[in-house]
């Protein structure tokens, strides 16, 4: 091999370069390639110092073509050898990926993921009306006021519509407050019998506190055809808080008012805590408000340009995030929006 301590003077690019050329070409694996990486590039190699010793252009032109020539045959030379490498190991690792992990060696237990439970809930959901024969349809969570406010018949200085108290995109567009919204689009595009359920996030400029948060959960129901009363209304609400409540629950109404409702009320579900004697949870009153519900106003069937005298029928609002709450004995709203592990894995 060719020594630096031979004078610089008498390097000789051509036999420099043949001699590297030839230790790559012999490199048989890429830990060797390294190594003979050091010896002909490395900053103390015979090139470095004569390069760094160079003092007339025409053997620095030299050198360096000498230098681009070796870098060239290294890195070609490491490709094929790491080519080569993995080739030999994929050949001789083969890696079943249908092969049961216990064939392998000991399995650490996984902890098997769970649904959220306003998932759980919304699914729940789902199913009881499908089960109904209701058909699931999304709605739009950011609407216009027209669909929000004016079509469900609320006045304009309603309280909702002020941008303290919902969340605006622009002068007429807005995160929508309710799931409502969706009864509108649904009978826009349809005719009776129409027998709906919508579910979705709603948001409201509430500040955070145990019962409040500015994003929840409500499933939407609307049921229109001809000759519904509010006894069909009732017997629904029995049937589904029974399903999702248990087979004891009793449901009331209480007299209330909604703009897109006539007559509007709220329903109670009896205390599925306390099975209706009293208990923190129901305030003692044996009682929970469930949401909205009522008969459909005539103004709306109006609005989608429809003979208000040819059809009733009914709508309900309720939260999901409440409905969970009552159903596991959670006692605020917060936990289903902080993801945090320790809460989510109950469930
Ligand atoms: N949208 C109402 C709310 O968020 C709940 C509601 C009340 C929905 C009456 C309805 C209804 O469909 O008929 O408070």
């Amino acid at each position: 091999m060719w020594r630096s301590s031979d004078t610089v003077a008498a390097v000789d690019a051509q036999a420099l370069q043949q001699e590297a050329l030839a230790a790559v070409d012999a490199a048989s694996t890429s830990s060797e390639l390294d190594d003979l990486r050091v010896t002909y590039l490395g900053r103390k190699s015979d090139l470095k110092l004569a390069l760094r010793e160079v003092r007339d252009r025409e053997s620095g032109m030299a050198l360096n073509a000498v230098r681009e020539a070796v870098e060239r045959a290294f890195a070609a030379r490491q490709e094929e050898l790491e080519r080569a490498e993995l080739d030999a190991r994929l050949a001789s690792e083969p890696v079943d990926v249908t092969l049961p992990a216990e064939l392998l060696g000991p399995v650490r237990p996984r902890r098997r993921g769970s649904l959220h439970p306003s998932t759980q809930v919304r699914r729940d959901v789902e199913d009881i009306f499908l089960g109904l024969g209701y058909e699931i349809v999304d709605g739009r969570e950011v609407e216009t006021t027209r669909y929000n406010f004016d079509a469900l018949g609320f006045p304009d200085w309603h309280p909702s519509r002020s941008p303290r108290a919902s969340l605006y995109l622009t002068g007429d567009t807005v995160m929508r407050t309710e799931t409502s919204p969706a009864q509108i689009h649904k009978m826009e595009g349809a005719r009776p019998p129409i027998f709906m359920v919508s579910i979705g996030r709603v948001y409201r400029r509430d500040t955070i506190d145990a019962t409040h948060f500015p994003i929840f959960h409500q499933f939407e129901g609307l049921a229109i055809d001809k000759g519904i009363t509010m006894a069909d209304l009732k017997g629904t609400l029995l049937y589904v808080m029974r399903q999702l409540y248990g087979a004891e629950r009793e449901v009331r109404f209480r007299t209330h008012y909604f703009p897109f409702t006539e007559p509007s009320m709220e329903p109670d579900v009896s205390c599925p805590i306390c099975g209706g004697a009293g208990c923190a949870t129901c305030k003692h009153s044996g009682w929970i408000e469930m949401g909205g519900s009522g008969m459909v106003d005539p103004y709306l069937y109006e609005f989608v340009g429809w003979d208000p005298e040819e059809y009733t029928g009914f709508a309900f609002g309720m939260g999901i995030e409440r409905t969970a709450q009552l159903r596991h004995g959670i006692p605020g709203i917060r936990p289903f929006w902080e993801n945090d592990l320790r809460f989510l894995r109950q469930f």
